[in-house]
């Protein structure tokens, strides 16, 4: 039976939220961001371990309490991109998971993911012989900027989604398609993609918010402490 391991890419320096630390370690509902992300996946009985991949130059892991996190391990092996820094990860790992074995690759950035997400991720891509994503439609009508920021196109959004995280591969196969697709993507499904394999959409809600700018906080901590209730 193929196991279930959750891999959280945690290198990034958080340009956009500005914090002037990296936002991981923001404070939300009493613990810092990255420590809900991990909590999701320590939570839940299927998930074996939680690997989390850190900044070599990381300042800020050693001086916060993760004791509560009994399936975790860091790997401070994070590289100049999330994709690399996935790929570094899932290398560090490898002695310990079985290329069948699931990943369930989640940001650190969504601190969020519900119980109920995370089921229904598990219970449908474990189904299907590529992997899928949480995924949400687009639910605004979408514009392309032209010159002067004025609208030059209306794109159709009628099968558009806004791709989510966790993305949940086995581990030989994402792999692969990390090392064949380089660098740049921003996900893992598209590197997936770059393979000729089409991966599930499995249908999330925006709940499982990405927190990037500040004005995300107070909705995270919002989201968080309602789930607590
Ligand atoms: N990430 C990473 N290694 C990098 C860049 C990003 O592990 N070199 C991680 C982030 O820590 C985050 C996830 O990838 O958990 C999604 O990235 P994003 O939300 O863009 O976070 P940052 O890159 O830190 O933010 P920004 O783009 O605003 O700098
Ligand atoms: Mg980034």
């Amino acid at each position: 039976m193929p196991r279930y391991f959750a891999l959280l890419p945690a290198a990034g320096v958080g340009a956009r939220m500005a914090a002037g630390f990296p936002k991981q370690y923001l404070e939300i509902a009493g613990r810092p961001m990255l420590w809900h992300a991990l909590h999701a996946f320590e939570r839940h009985s299927r998930i074996e371990r939680v690997y989390v991949v850190l900044s070599p130059e990381d300042g800020h892991w050693d001086g916060q309490d993760w004791t509560s996190l009994t399936k975790l391990r860091a790997l401070r092996c994070g590289g100049a991109t999330r994709a690399e820094s996935v790929l570094n990860g899932l290398e560090a790992m490898a002695d310990e998971v079985d290329g069948e074995d699931w990943v369930l690759v989640h940001d650190a950035a969504r601190p969020c993911l519900s119980r109920g997400l995370l089921d229904k991720l598990l219970r449908e891509a474990s189904e299907d012989g590529v992997g899928g994503i949480l995924a949400a439609p687009v639910a605004d009508t979408l514009k392309r900027e032209g010159e002067g920021r004025r609208i030059a196109q209306t794109v159709p959004r009628e099968g558009l989604w806004g791709a989510q995280t966790p993305q949940m591969f086995r581990h030989a196969l994402l792999r692969r398609a990390l090392e064949h697709a380089g660098t740049g993507v921003t996900d893992e499904a598209s590197a997936v993609e770059a393979l000729g394999l089409s991966p599930l959409l499995v249908e999330g809600d925006i709940g499982n918010l990405k927190v990037t700018f500040p004005r995300d906080l107070e909705l995270a901590a919002w989201l968080l402490t309602r789930a607590e209730a």
